[in-house]
């Protein structure tokens, strides 16, 4: 897939609400990196699903994947001044050691879902501290690529409420 999809800024034309969907280093593998950890599903299609559920819903779903720290940095500074309401974020192996892209969420305060495909509890230690998880709204993991699906559902519900 390409690193941005569906990126235009809400306007007159186009005021539907945006949910931005960030996918952290090597998750651009996904198909067939480890398939028994991660599942058979690339990246491709887990957006194309969510971007259709999106659309059942009249949400705008855009996803951005980047193996640098600095850009995934820049992608939620952004998405602050682009009017995103809500992100759904596996940060990958920035998760267990990323401060600065913490403190890149805290700073816009756009509410995010941090998302998982593996059970990171049941693996090794240093997989069991997350830098996101007491900011996120909540948080999936173990459930592959459903618990994407499962986040944007929760985040439409409260984008709805809100
Ligand atoms: C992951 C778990 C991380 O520990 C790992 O570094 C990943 C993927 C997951 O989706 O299960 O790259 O975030």
């Amino acid at each position: 897939m390409s690193k941005q999809t569906g990126t235009k800024k809400p306007s007159a034309e186009n005021p539907k609400p945006r949910i931005l969907v960030l996918h952290g280093p090597n998750l651009n593998l996904l198909g067939s990196r480890e398939p028994g950890i991660y599942g058979h599903n690339t990246l491709e299609q887990i957006h194309r699903t969510m971007e259709a559920q999106g659309r059942a819903a009249g949400v705008q779903v855009e996803s951005y994947q980047s193996n640098s720290e600095g850009e995934l940095v820049d992608r939620v500074q952004s998405a602050a001044s682009e009017g995103v309401q809500f992100i759904i974020i596996n940060p990958a192996a920035y998760t267990h050691t990323s401060i600065a892209l913490r403190d890149a969420l805290t700073a816009v305060a756009i509410p995010f879902i941090e998302v998982h495909l593996s059970n990171i509890h049941a693996r090794e230690s240093f997989r069991q501290h997350s830098y996101f998880s007491d900011i996120a709204v909540g948080v999936i993991c173990g459930l592959g690529s459903t618990g994407y699906e499962l986040a944007l559902a929760a985040a439409l519900e409260r984008i709805k409420s809100s």
